[in-house]
Protein backbone atom coordinates (compact mmCIF):
# COMPACT_ATOMS: atom_id res chain seq x y z
CA UNK A 1 0.00 0.00 0.00
CA UNK A 2 1.13 3.32 -0.78
CA UNK A 3 1.90 5.86 1.92
CA UNK A 4 0.42 9.18 1.24
CA UNK A 5 2.36 11.82 2.66
CA UNK A 6 1.46 15.52 3.76
CA UNK A 7 2.85 18.37 1.94
CA UNK A 8 3.85 21.07 4.59
CA UNK A 9 3.48 24.45 4.08
CA UNK A 10 7.81 24.19 4.68
CA UNK A 11 7.93 22.63 1.22
CA UNK A 12 6.90 25.65 -0.21
CA UNK A 13 8.18 28.46 1.53
CA UNK A 14 10.56 30.01 0.10
CA UNK A 15 14.31 30.37 1.77
CA UNK A 16 14.52 33.95 1.21
CA UNK A 17 11.11 34.74 2.83
CA UNK A 18 12.28 33.47 5.99
CA UNK A 19 15.14 35.49 6.64
CA UNK A 20 13.32 38.53 5.57
CA UNK A 21 11.31 38.14 9.06
CA UNK A 22 11.86 40.46 11.60
CA UNK A 23 12.87 38.62 15.19
CA UNK A 24 10.05 39.94 16.90
CA UNK A 25 7.34 38.63 14.66
CA UNK A 26 9.40 36.10 13.14
CA UNK A 27 8.43 32.36 12.60
CA UNK A 28 10.47 29.62 13.69
CA UNK A 29 12.89 27.43 11.12
CA UNK A 30 10.36 25.07 9.67
CA UNK A 31 10.88 21.78 11.32
CA UNK A 32 11.92 20.01 8.15
CA UNK A 33 15.44 21.78 8.82
CA UNK A 34 15.50 19.62 11.86
CA UNK A 35 15.10 15.94 10.11
CA UNK A 36 15.51 16.27 6.31
CA UNK A 37 18.65 14.30 5.09
CA UNK A 38 18.97 17.02 2.51
CA UNK A 39 19.67 19.79 4.69
CA UNK A 40 21.72 18.22 7.06
CA UNK A 41 24.11 17.41 4.10
CA UNK A 42 24.04 20.67 2.97
CA UNK A 43 24.91 21.87 6.75
CA UNK A 44 27.90 19.24 6.64
CA UNK A 45 29.15 20.49 3.34
CA UNK A 46 28.64 24.69 3.84
CA UNK A 47 28.63 24.89 7.30
CA UNK A 48 30.64 21.85 9.29
CA UNK A 49 33.05 21.10 6.93
CA UNK A 50 34.31 24.81 6.77
CA UNK A 51 34.01 25.40 10.71
CA UNK A 52 36.03 25.52 13.70
CA UNK A 53 35.71 22.16 16.17
CA UNK A 54 37.14 22.01 19.48
CA UNK A 55 40.15 19.22 20.49
CA UNK A 56 40.87 19.95 23.46
CA UNK A 57 42.48 21.89 26.59
CA UNK A 58 45.88 23.81 26.29
CA UNK A 59 46.71 21.08 28.98
CA UNK A 60 45.81 17.98 26.96
CA UNK A 61 48.25 19.25 24.25
CA UNK A 62 51.53 20.28 26.72
CA UNK A 63 53.94 17.61 26.87
CA UNK A 64 55.58 16.34 23.97
CA UNK A 65 53.84 13.19 22.57
CA UNK A 66 50.72 13.82 24.08
CA UNK A 67 47.58 13.29 21.42
CA UNK A 68 43.79 14.15 21.18
CA UNK A 69 42.19 12.20 18.22
CA UNK A 70 38.39 13.76 17.35
CA UNK A 71 36.01 13.18 14.42
CA UNK A 72 33.80 14.95 12.47
CA UNK A 73 31.26 13.12 10.58
CA UNK A 74 33.50 10.88 8.29
CA UNK A 75 36.70 12.97 9.66
CA UNK A 76 38.79 11.99 11.52
CA UNK A 77 42.49 14.33 12.93
CA UNK A 78 45.13 13.96 15.58
CA UNK A 79 46.56 16.59 17.14
CA UNK A 80 49.58 16.43 18.90
CA UNK A 81 52.44 18.06 20.84
CA UNK A 82 55.27 17.96 18.92
CA UNK A 83 58.89 17.53 20.58
CA UNK A 84 59.55 21.11 20.19
CA UNK A 85 56.26 21.78 22.00
CA UNK A 86 54.22 23.04 19.14
CA UNK A 87 51.06 21.62 18.29
CA UNK A 88 50.11 19.71 14.93
CA UNK A 89 47.41 18.64 13.74
CA UNK A 90 46.74 16.09 10.78
CA UNK A 91 44.70 13.75 9.19
CA UNK A 92 43.92 10.02 11.14
CA UNK A 93 44.64 8.15 7.79
CA UNK A 94 47.88 6.46 6.85
CA UNK A 95 49.16 7.52 3.45
CA UNK A 96 49.89 4.06 2.28
CA UNK A 97 46.63 2.36 1.79
CA UNK A 98 44.36 4.45 4.00
CA UNK A 99 44.10 2.89 7.00
CA UNK A 100 43.43 4.50 10.29
CA UNK A 101 46.50 5.28 12.62
CA UNK A 102 44.64 5.87 15.83
CA UNK A 103 41.94 4.46 17.64
CA UNK A 104 42.10 5.99 21.07
CA UNK A 105 40.58 9.25 21.91
CA UNK A 106 44.07 10.53 23.65
CA UNK A 107 47.17 9.35 24.46
CA UNK A 108 50.61 9.80 24.74
CA UNK A 109 52.96 8.53 21.30
CA UNK A 110 56.33 7.64 22.88
CA UNK A 111 58.01 7.30 19.41
CA UNK A 112 56.43 7.09 16.10
CA UNK A 113 52.29 6.58 14.90
CA UNK A 114 53.06 3.25 13.36
CA UNK A 115 50.37 1.88 10.96
CA UNK A 116 48.61 -1.34 12.38
CA UNK A 117 48.45 -2.62 8.85
CA UNK A 118 51.94 -2.74 7.29
CA UNK A 119 53.88 -0.38 9.60
CA UNK A 120 54.81 2.79 7.53
CA UNK A 121 55.66 5.25 10.69
CA UNK A 122 55.13 8.67 11.24
CA UNK A 123 56.87 11.45 13.55
CA UNK A 124 54.49 13.59 16.08
CA UNK A 125 54.37 16.36 13.26
CA UNK A 126 52.53 13.90 10.59
CA UNK A 127 56.21 12.95 8.08
CA UNK A 128 56.86 9.64 7.41
CA UNK A 129 59.86 8.22 8.81
CA UNK A 130 59.80 4.66 7.59
CA UNK A 131 58.13 2.91 4.92
CA UNK A 132 59.23 -0.88 5.28
CA UNK A 133 60.54 -1.84 2.06
CA UNK A 134 59.92 0.97 0.31
CA UNK A 135 63.68 1.33 -1.04
CA UNK A 136 62.04 -1.62 -3.53
CA UNK A 137 59.95 0.76 -5.48
CA UNK A 138 60.94 3.05 -7.64
CA UNK A 139 60.52 6.11 -7.89
CA UNK A 140 59.67 6.64 -4.22
CA UNK A 141 60.37 9.66 -1.67
CA UNK A 142 59.22 9.49 1.78
CA UNK A 143 58.18 13.41 1.87
CA UNK A 144 55.70 13.21 -0.39
CA UNK A 145 54.06 10.49 1.49
CA UNK A 146 53.93 12.66 4.80
CA UNK A 147 50.43 12.80 6.26
CA UNK A 148 48.28 16.18 4.99
CA UNK A 149 48.13 18.67 7.77
CA UNK A 150 45.42 20.49 9.10
CA UNK A 151 45.03 23.93 10.86
CA UNK A 152 44.98 24.56 14.66
CA UNK A 153 44.11 27.90 16.44
CA UNK A 154 43.89 28.41 20.14
CA UNK A 155 41.24 30.66 22.03
CA UNK A 156 40.45 31.08 25.08
CA UNK A 157 42.94 28.14 26.52
CA UNK A 158 41.35 25.76 23.96
CA UNK A 159 42.73 24.13 20.91
CA UNK A 160 40.56 24.28 17.41
CA UNK A 161 41.06 22.40 14.17
CA UNK A 162 39.32 23.44 10.73
CA UNK A 163 39.17 21.29 7.65
CA UNK A 164 38.75 24.10 5.28
CA UNK A 165 42.42 26.25 4.57
CA UNK A 166 40.66 29.08 3.38
CA UNK A 167 38.47 29.62 6.52
CA UNK A 168 38.72 32.89 8.32
CA UNK A 169 40.98 32.70 11.55
CA UNK A 170 39.25 32.63 14.40
CA UNK A 171 40.22 36.01 15.93
CA UNK A 172 38.47 37.50 13.02
CA UNK A 173 35.29 35.29 13.27
CA UNK A 174 35.30 35.42 17.01
CA UNK A 175 36.31 38.88 18.00
CA UNK A 176 36.41 39.60 21.94
CA UNK A 177 35.78 35.41 22.87
CA UNK A 178 39.52 35.08 23.84
CA UNK A 179 39.46 37.59 26.28
CA UNK A 180 36.01 36.51 27.61
CA UNK A 181 36.98 33.48 28.46
CA UNK A 182 40.29 34.52 30.06
CA UNK A 183 38.16 37.32 32.14
CA UNK A 184 35.51 34.70 33.47
CA UNK A 185 38.18 31.72 34.13
CA UNK A 186 41.50 34.22 35.08
CA UNK A 187 43.45 30.89 35.63
CA UNK A 188 42.56 29.90 32.49
CA UNK A 189 45.92 27.54 31.76
CA UNK A 190 45.60 25.92 34.93
CA UNK A 191 42.80 23.42 34.21
CA UNK A 192 43.24 20.16 33.74
CA UNK A 193 40.63 17.18 32.30
CA UNK A 194 38.33 15.62 34.96
CA UNK A 195 36.14 13.60 33.11
CA UNK A 196 35.12 13.31 29.76
CA UNK A 197 31.55 11.59 28.83
CA UNK A 198 29.86 11.19 25.63
CA UNK A 199 25.86 10.44 25.16
CA UNK A 200 24.57 9.99 21.50
CA UNK A 201 21.15 11.77 21.56
CA UNK A 202 18.14 10.87 18.83
CA UNK A 203 18.20 14.26 18.32
CA UNK A 204 19.14 17.12 15.59
CA UNK A 205 21.93 19.33 16.89
CA UNK A 206 19.85 22.24 16.65
CA UNK A 207 17.58 21.11 18.25
CA UNK A 208 19.79 20.63 21.70
CA UNK A 209 21.85 23.85 20.80
CA UNK A 210 17.64 25.85 20.62
CA UNK A 211 17.57 24.26 24.28
CA UNK A 212 20.99 25.34 25.67
CA UNK A 213 20.56 28.82 24.84
CA UNK A 214 17.58 30.46 25.86
CA UNK A 215 16.15 30.81 29.36
CA UNK A 216 12.55 30.95 29.01
CA UNK A 217 12.22 27.19 29.66
CA UNK A 218 14.47 27.10 32.71
CA UNK A 219 12.26 28.40 35.51
CA UNK A 220 9.08 26.72 33.62
CA UNK A 221 10.47 23.10 32.69
CA UNK A 222 11.68 20.33 34.78
CA UNK A 223 12.60 20.42 38.83
CA UNK A 224 16.54 20.20 38.55
CA UNK A 225 16.10 23.25 36.49
CA UNK A 226 14.24 25.15 38.86
CA UNK A 227 16.64 24.01 41.36
CA UNK A 228 19.53 25.47 38.88
CA UNK A 229 17.32 28.54 38.56
CA UNK A 230 17.65 28.92 42.52
CA UNK A 231 21.65 29.11 42.68
CA UNK A 232 21.54 32.10 39.95
CA UNK A 233 20.56 35.62 41.00
CA UNK A 234 18.01 36.05 37.61
CA UNK A 235 18.29 39.81 38.34
CA UNK A 236 21.66 39.78 36.89
CA UNK A 237 20.59 37.49 34.22
CA UNK A 238 22.02 38.60 30.53
CA UNK A 239 21.87 36.76 26.93
CA UNK A 240 24.23 39.03 24.77
CA UNK A 241 24.64 37.92 21.49
CA UNK A 242 27.68 38.81 19.11
CA UNK A 243 27.56 37.71 15.36
CA UNK A 244 28.91 34.75 15.36
CA UNK A 245 29.43 34.04 19.27
CA UNK A 246 27.39 34.53 22.49
CA UNK A 247 27.29 34.51 25.74
CA UNK A 248 25.16 34.10 28.76
CA UNK A 249 25.60 34.66 32.26
CA UNK A 250 24.31 35.83 35.60
CA UNK A 251 26.10 35.95 39.25
CA UNK A 252 25.08 33.50 41.68
CA UNK A 253 22.68 33.84 44.42
CA UNK A 254 24.83 35.30 46.78
CA UNK A 255 22.50 33.52 49.79
CA UNK A 256 22.59 29.94 48.68
CA UNK A 257 23.84 27.82 51.67
CA UNK A 258 24.14 24.48 49.22
CA UNK A 259 24.24 23.44 46.00
CA UNK A 260 24.06 20.19 43.98
CA UNK A 261 23.08 18.52 47.52
CA UNK A 262 26.19 19.68 49.61
CA UNK A 263 26.57 22.42 51.89
CA UNK A 264 28.12 25.62 50.98
CA UNK A 265 31.32 27.01 53.53
CA UNK A 266 30.85 30.52 54.35
CA UNK A 267 34.08 31.54 52.59
CA UNK A 268 32.23 30.30 48.70
CA UNK A 269 33.68 32.47 45.97
CA UNK A 270 31.78 35.24 45.56
CA UNK A 271 33.02 35.53 41.89
CA UNK A 272 31.37 32.32 41.40
CA UNK A 273 29.12 32.62 38.77
CA UNK A 274 26.26 31.02 35.83
CA UNK A 275 28.21 31.37 32.66
CA UNK A 276 27.90 30.08 29.31
CA UNK A 277 29.98 30.73 25.72
CA UNK A 278 28.80 29.53 22.72
CA UNK A 279 31.31 29.57 19.78
CA UNK A 280 29.64 29.02 16.34
CA UNK A 281 28.27 26.59 15.32
CA UNK A 282 28.52 24.17 18.02
CA UNK A 283 31.05 24.54 20.66
CA UNK A 284 29.92 25.43 24.08
CA UNK A 285 31.82 26.20 27.15
CA UNK A 286 30.20 27.07 30.48
CA UNK A 287 31.09 27.07 34.63
CA UNK A 288 27.37 26.56 36.58
CA UNK A 289 27.32 28.65 40.16
CA UNK A 290 29.69 27.29 42.92
CA UNK A 291 30.91 24.39 40.94
CA UNK A 292 34.48 25.08 40.95
CA UNK A 293 34.71 23.73 37.58
CA UNK A 294 35.15 24.60 33.49
CA UNK A 295 32.93 22.73 31.55
CA UNK A 296 32.47 21.61 27.72
CA UNK A 297 29.48 20.84 26.47
CA UNK A 298 30.17 20.26 22.95
CA UNK A 299 27.43 19.32 20.33
CA UNK A 300 28.87 17.06 17.34
CA UNK A 301 25.98 15.86 14.70
CA UNK A 302 26.20 12.67 13.50
CA UNK A 303 23.46 12.49 11.33
CA UNK A 304 20.08 14.45 10.51
CA UNK A 305 18.75 13.15 14.14
CA UNK A 306 21.40 11.81 15.77
CA UNK A 307 23.93 13.92 17.75
CA UNK A 308 26.88 13.05 19.96
CA UNK A 309 26.69 14.99 23.08
CA UNK A 310 30.55 15.40 24.54
CA UNK A 311 30.37 16.56 28.49
CA UNK A 312 34.05 17.39 29.42
CA UNK A 313 35.01 18.81 32.74
CA UNK A 314 37.92 20.39 33.31
CA UNK A 315 39.53 21.77 37.23
CA UNK A 316 42.06 23.70 38.60
CA UNK A 317 42.23 21.68 42.16
CA UNK A 318 44.64 18.65 42.31
CA UNK A 319 42.05 17.31 45.21
CA UNK A 320 38.37 18.06 43.52
CA UNK A 321 36.33 19.35 45.76
CA UNK A 322 33.56 18.23 46.78
CA UNK A 323 31.01 20.14 45.38
CA UNK A 324 32.99 19.77 41.82
CA UNK A 325 32.05 16.22 42.14
CA UNK A 326 28.45 16.57 43.03
CA UNK A 327 27.51 18.86 40.45
CA UNK A 328 29.09 16.60 37.79
CA UNK A 329 27.14 13.90 38.92
CA UNK A 330 23.98 16.32 38.95
CA UNK A 331 24.65 17.84 35.58
CA UNK A 332 25.32 13.86 34.10
CA UNK A 333 22.50 12.23 35.91
CA UNK A 334 20.12 15.22 36.67
CA UNK A 335 20.32 18.11 34.44
CA UNK A 336 21.48 16.80 31.39
CA UNK A 337 18.88 13.70 31.17
CA UNK A 338 16.16 16.12 32.29
CA UNK A 339 17.30 18.58 29.04
CA UNK A 340 17.56 15.63 27.13
CA UNK A 341 14.34 14.28 27.48
CA UNK A 342 13.12 17.10 25.90
CA UNK A 343 14.91 17.19 23.32
CA UNK A 344 13.84 13.67 22.22
CA UNK A 345 10.61 14.67 22.61
CA UNK A 346 10.73 17.78 20.55
CA UNK A 347 12.79 15.97 17.89
CA UNK A 348 9.35 13.53 17.38
CA UNK A 349 6.92 16.09 17.78
CA UNK A 350 9.01 18.14 14.34
CA UNK A 351 7.31 15.33 12.22
CA UNK A 352 3.63 15.53 13.17
CA UNK A 353 1.74 16.98 10.52
CA UNK A 354 -0.15 19.01 12.73
CA UNK A 355 3.18 21.40 13.52
CA UNK A 356 5.19 23.47 11.33
CA UNK A 357 6.64 26.59 12.20
CA UNK A 358 6.28 28.23 15.96
CA UNK A 359 7.19 31.56 17.61
CA UNK A 360 10.21 33.07 19.02
CA UNK A 361 9.37 34.34 22.93
CA UNK A 362 11.86 37.31 22.17
CA UNK A 363 10.62 40.16 24.08
CA UNK A 364 11.56 44.12 23.80
CA UNK A 365 14.33 44.27 26.31
CA UNK A 366 15.98 40.82 25.46
CA UNK A 367 15.42 39.77 28.78
CA UNK A 368 16.97 36.66 30.49
CA UNK A 369 13.38 34.77 29.52
CA UNK A 370 13.88 35.64 25.70
CA UNK A 371 14.33 33.43 23.07
CA UNK A 372 16.51 36.02 20.67
CA UNK A 373 19.80 33.65 20.75
CA UNK A 374 17.50 30.45 19.18
CA UNK A 375 16.60 33.39 16.64
CA UNK A 376 19.81 34.31 15.95
CA UNK A 377 21.47 31.40 15.80
CA UNK A 378 18.80 30.11 13.21
CA UNK A 379 19.84 33.17 11.39
CA UNK A 380 23.20 31.89 11.37
CA UNK A 381 22.27 28.86 10.11
CA UNK A 382 19.91 29.95 7.43
CA UNK A 383 22.65 31.96 6.10
CA UNK A 384 25.28 28.93 6.19
CA UNK A 385 22.87 27.07 4.08
CA UNK A 386 21.26 29.39 1.80
CA UNK A 387 23.54 32.07 1.46
CA UNK A 388 26.61 33.48 -0.65
S1 LIG B 1 47.86 0.97 5.17
FE1 LIG B 1 49.23 1.81 6.58
S2 LIG B 1 51.06 0.79 6.21
FE2 LIG B 1 49.70 -0.06 4.78
FE1 LIG C 1 17.69 23.31 29.89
Amino acid sequence: MQTIRVVKKADIVAPDSWLAQSPDEALTLPSRYFFDDTIFRSERDRIFMSAWHVIGHKSELSTPGQFVMTDIFDQSIIATCGKDGVVHAFHNVCQHRGNRLVEERRGVQKGVFRCAYHSWCYGLDGNLRHAPRSERIKNFSAGSYNIPTVRVEEVGGFYYFNLDPNAPSMSDLFPGADAEMKRVFPTLDDYKLLEEKDVIVPANWKVIMDNSIEGYHFSLSGPCHVDLADLIDFEGYKLTQRDKWWTYAAPANKDATSAYGVPLSADKNPDECFFNIGIWPHNTFYTFPFSQFLATFLIIPLAAEKTLLRFGYYTTHDTVPEVTKACMDWMNTDLGPEDIKLNISVQKGLHSVGYNQGRYVIDADRSNESEHLVHHFHTLVHNGIHGE
